[in-house]
């Protein structure tokens, strides 16, 4: 590495970074050789060990080890290899007694793995060959006829699409929750008028049920998204082996029938390498993510005493260490901060698919730790949504007089005009005088006089009041997607008829 030196050091200084720098290369190289010296008794026997003369460097073995992270599949990869054993069995390959001791040892290796007595050795690599390793040493030989027809490279395309299946429904129960709160929050604040905005300038008066279902609305886009890329997981690799297929005469169909894929894969080289869909469930978390952080900003926003639109609960914000009136909103913060891995994990994915050849390469081990991350991380922001926006309080006093400030009813004004015989564009000429006398006297439109109205339009008559009122604006506003209050509520009716009956019940 290159290092400007501006003035050289003198020689205490130098001998001081040589100690440095000694220490440092001890520890590490100390570290490695000790890991070298291990590498020598190497214990329990690789199950790919055959072929090989020379012990795994033990830095190899760290290094190339995922079981640190993949032990998260190991339910789905116990699922997937009961289906595989059965239709083994089926398939005339393996015989029932064989299937029977399969079947029961993986399930006690299941209920260990969950009581937590399950040891996992970095050794063995991986989630596939430590449960496998561990059915042999509790069932015997019949535990190593379970890979037949079968490699790791399909067992974890497949577990992790297991995985994601299941993640993909919790998530969606999930914004199914928040979408059901907004849903109450529209109700109950269908009349309650606030400033809309555009620029983030008072643009006109909207409805703040009429912005909670516009969150709504995201949401169930983000659902869409996530029921269209669950049918690209849910096929199953199964049966593709390493690459090429199997020369067993293994039942696909039935396997996929099994594990509730929709069909199996079509292509074996496609099978074991795609993580097509993977990236599309980064991309849907992703957008999830953007309008959670776009919610959020509003939120802080609104939570300021500048805005004071609503009041978060105490139990979700925090105090500050040296100013003691300080309530800040951390946990929309955290949440519009979030985002960043998210959309992180999104770009990690797709680079590390980006000059991968056909058919499995290492590198897809990679993709666990995003993926695994991108769903903890929705899961969690959708947690503290829900629970934030229930307890969240409004203030509609705020809001209307934040609404009836910045002209918000200009607009009305000049349709008041329009109905009047006058064409729009003069209409609009003829507002933006009045809104700039306004200004100079340092007045609301509505407290303009009719005299000084008349001045600027004969056609403006008194009944111009009514559509300078806020009420008046929302309620003129009054067709399908609008922000009338009627049409919130219809909206909510809708929205309400578009949901699950009932979320599935799935534990967070
Ligand atoms: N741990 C590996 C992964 O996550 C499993 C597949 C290994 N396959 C192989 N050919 N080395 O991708």
């Amino acid at each position: 590495m290159a290092r400007k030196v501006v003035c050289p050091p003198n020689k205490q200084a130098r001998a001081n970074q040589h100690f440095i720098l000694a220490v440092y290369n001890a520890s590490f190289f100390s570290a490695r050789s000790i890991d070298f010296a291990m590498s020598e008794n190497d214990e329990p026997e690789k199950l790919w060990g055959g072929r090989f003369t020379e012990a795994t460097d033990a830095f190899v073995e760290d290094f190339t080890a995922s079981v640190d992270f993949d032990q998260r599949l190991a339910q789905y990869d116990i699922q997937g290899s009961i289906a595989h054993a059965r239709m083994l069995e089926q398939a005339g390959i393996l015989t029932s007694q064989e299937n029977s001791a399969i079947v029961d040892g993986l399930e006690a290796i299941g209920k260990d793995i969950l009581a937590g007595n399950f040891e996992w050795s970095t050794e063995l690599e991986d989630v596939h060959m430590n449960i496998e390793a561990r059915l042999t040493e509790r069932i015997g030989d019949a535990g190593k006829k379970l890979h037949t027809g079968r490699s790791r490279n399909d067992q974890v395309a497949t577990d992790i699409r297991l995985y994601l299946r299941d993640s993909i429904d919790r998530l969606c129960d999930q914004i199914v929750h928040v979408q059901r709160v907004l849903l109450e929050i529209a109700k109950r604040e269908a009349q309650t008028i606030m400033p809309g905005f555009t620029h983030l300038q008072v643009a006109q008066p909207v409805t703040f049920g009429h912005h909670m279902m516009a969150w709504v609305e995201m949401l169930a886009r983000d659902l869409e998204r996530f029921s269209d890329c669950r049918k690209r997981v849910n096929t199953m690799p199964l049966g593709s082996a390493a690459l090429a297929g199997t020369s067993f005469p293994i039942d696909r169909n039935y396997t996929a029938e099994q594990l509730g894929f929709s069909h199996p894969c079509s292509n074996s080289l496609d099978a074991v390498s795609d993580r097509d869909f993977l990236i599309e469930f980064a991309a849907t978390a992703s957008l999830v993510m953007i309008h959670l952080s776009r919610f959020s900003e509003e939120l802080v926003l609104w939570s300021s005493a500048q805005f004071g639109f609503i009041e978060l609960s105490d139990s979700f914000c925090t105090g500050s260490s040296i100013m003691p009136q300080k309530k800040n909103p951390d946990v929309p913060e955290l949440v519009r901060g979030k985002s960043g891995r998210v959309i992180g994990h999104l770009m990690g994915l797709l680079t590390l698919m980006k000059s991968q050849t056909l058919a499995y390469n290492k590198d897809n081990q990679e993709d666990k730790e995003p993926i695994f991350d991108t769903v903890e991380t929705l899961k969690n922001c959708l947690l503290a949504y829900g629970a934030m926006l229930a307890n969240m309080k409004v203030n509609p006093k705020t809001m209307y007089q934040a609404a009836k400030t910045g002209f918000s009813t200009a607009t009305d004004l000049a349709d008041y005009l329009v109905r009047k015989d006058t064409p729009f564009r003069d209409a609009h000429e003829i507002v933006g005088k009045a809104v700039r006398l306004a200004i100079d006297t340092d007045r609301e439109l509505a407290e303009l006089s009719l005299k000084e109205f008349q001045r600027l339009s004969p056609n403006i008559g008194d009944d111009v009041y009514d559509i300078l009122t806020v009420e008046g604006s929302v309620s003129s506003r009054n067709h399908f997607g609008g922000t009338a209050p009627e049409c919130v509520l219809q909206a909510v009716k809708n929205a309400q008829a578009r949901l699950p009956t009932r979320e599935s019940k799935t534990e967070q």
